[in-house]
């Protein structure tokens, strides 16, 4: 496993993100409430560079005029044709209200560390 430096801890702040070059691939590393999270670049459906979507919360409804807002800065929507993956898991958020079926539809992810110099590395096969 090679690891490459992402930078320090103050160049990502919560909520934020840096997307950096590792290796052969460009990586996006979001910090969420603290802990570092690192996907693929690359969305799965087209080929968009997805890191480079907006960072935004997850939207639930109980009914008509209700909505709340979750896990604020955990969604990154791709900016091409906004599918929306989990910053966390790389997995896809599906609405199986509007999908008759639904394809596991995954975005590459990176192991993270961070050194007792405040380094962010992220780590790849
Ligand atoms: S290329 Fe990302 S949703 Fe289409």
């Amino acid at each position: 496993m090679t690891k490459y430096l992402v930078g320090k801890v103050g160049d990502i702040p919560p909520g934020g993100k840096k997307i950096v070059d590792a290796g052969s691939r460009s990586v996006g590393v979001y910090n969420v409430q603290g802990r570092y999270y690192a996907l693929r670049n690359l969305c799965p459906h087209q080929g968009a560079a997805l890191c480079t979507g907006v960072t935004t919360a997850f939207v639930t409804s109980s009914g008509p005029g209700d909505f709340a807002y979750e896990c604020e800065g955990e969604i990154v929507r791709c900016p091409w044709h906004q599918w929306e993956f989990d910053v966390k898991t790389g997995q896809m958020v599906v609405d199986p209200a509007t999908r008759t079926i639904a394809y596991e539809v995954s975005v590459e992810k990176y192991d993270v560390s961070v050194d007792d110099e405040e380094y962010i590395y992220v780590h790849i096969r």
